[in-house]
């Protein structure tokens, strides 16, 4: 494990520290991983690093991401983003476990190895034994000259700039928003329409706007922050598009701020977890606004019924009525919301580890970047 020292030419410029620092930047950073990349007229993106023809973007079969922590997370977004909008089937495995048994590797499959640091040593090792095989792997990596990157065939630049908090907040929301590119193009040299790609690449365009005005709400999540500085258990609970978003939301509130946190698909709540609800325990439940509401807003009622507290984290009006306390954000369509729906949940993580007094950008136990087994 090792311990990063502070780069002396990144400064916190105000900030209390570098996680503070590095939520706040994110809307820019969104504008530097889509600057160039987006073609609103054809609907569609162009990742120039990528290198693959027409030809060999259709021959892709199977997309599978691959990395650590954070990283897998975000791989989890971009699985549920490549299929929904490319219609090809996709999923995301932690990069140590898939390195260990050995894989089966398929020659039209895409492998994508994410990673922040570009140095994490199972991500990179995993790549070695991809190519080992003859699998065709791509980077999805932040700094430009790390191991990964070398590695890789081609991929794709994160140009989060610096992030030096062990929390990632700005790298992982910039590998959403790579996957989605990732997704728009393989959908559009297949059966995503010229309409459709308007729709989304327009919606990706706006999304950096989108996210400032998520921080604009920092304000309530910092006092909604104190339900959770209490609790010893929290439950985040999504399905589908917000499964991965509960799951980086409670890897944000653990780490930082040592609260045990659990992630659930909302869909399993019935077979267990349900018995661990109760006054003490509070949930959020994330809810985008995709055609599974109803299902969501039935999650929040079976919760309500055995006395849990209840907040819903939202792009959508319709759980109103239902939820404790209900933090409602921007919509940027259903395909694109778990990319927003992160973003109070790291607010939340932050103002949670500030209130209980954390060692916010060096949580005890953890390393920014794991470069030995
Ligand atoms: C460490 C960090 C995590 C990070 C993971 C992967 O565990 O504490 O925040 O998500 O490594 O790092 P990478 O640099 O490969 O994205």
């Amino acid at each position: 494990v090792v311990v990063d020292d502070l780069p002396g030419d990144y400064e916190l410029g105000g900030y209390c520290d570098y996680m503070a620092k590095e939520i706040a930047e994110q809307p820019e950073a969104a504008q530097r991983v889509l600057r160039g990349r987006l073609d609103e007229r054809l609907g569609t993106a162009r990742l120039d690093g990528l290198r693959f023809t027409a030809r060999e973007l259709r021959a892709i079969r199977r997309v599978k991401f691959l990395g650590c922590g954070s990283a897998y997370y975000a791989g989890q977004v971009g699985a549920e983003l490549v299929e929904t909008l490319a219609r090809v089937p996709a999923d995301a495995e932690p990069a140590a476990e898939f390195r260990y048994r050995n894989p089966v590797v398929d020659p039209h499959c895409l492998y994508v190895a994410v990673s922040q640091s570009g140095e994490t040593a199972d991500t990179l090792a995993t790549v070695e034994e991809l190519r080992r095989k003859g699998g065709r792997v791509v980077g999805a990596v932040n700094v430009v000259g790390s191991a990964i990157a070398r590695e890789c065939d081609s991929g794709v630049f994160l140009h989060a700039g610096p992030e030096i908090s062990v929390a990632s907040t700005k790298a992982f929301t910039n590998m959403t928003l790579s996957f989605a590119l990732l997704a728009l193009t393989l959908g559009r040299v297949r059966d995503l329409s010229l309409g459709e790609g308007r729709r989304i690449a327009a919606a990706l365009a706006a999304l950096p706007g989108l996210i400032g005005q998520v921080l604009d709400g920092e304000d309530r999540i910092a006092t909604l922050a104190g339900r959770f500085a209490d609790a010893e258990h929290v439950f985040f609970l999504g399905r589908v598009r917000g499964w991965p978003v509960a799951r980086e939301g409670a890897q944000k509130l653990k780490e930082i701020s040592y609260v045990h946190a659990e992630a659930y698909q909302s869909s399993e709540l019935k077979h267990g977890p349900l018995a661990l609800v109760d006054a003490a325990m509070p949930s959020v439940v994330l809810v985008p606004g995709d055609e599974l509401t109803a299902k969501n807003t039935g999650t929040i009622e079976q919760i309500k019924a055995r006395g849990g507290p209840v907040v819903a984290v939202t792009t959508t009006d319709l759980v109103l009525p239902r939820a404790d306390e209900v933090v409602r954000i921007p919509s940027a369509g259903p395909e694109l919301d778990p990319i927003l729906l992160t973003i109070p949940l790291q607010l939340l993580a932050y103002h949670v580890a500030c209130k209980l007094g954390r060692d916010i950008d060096k949580p005890r136990n953890l390393a920014k970047s794991v470069t030995v087994e």
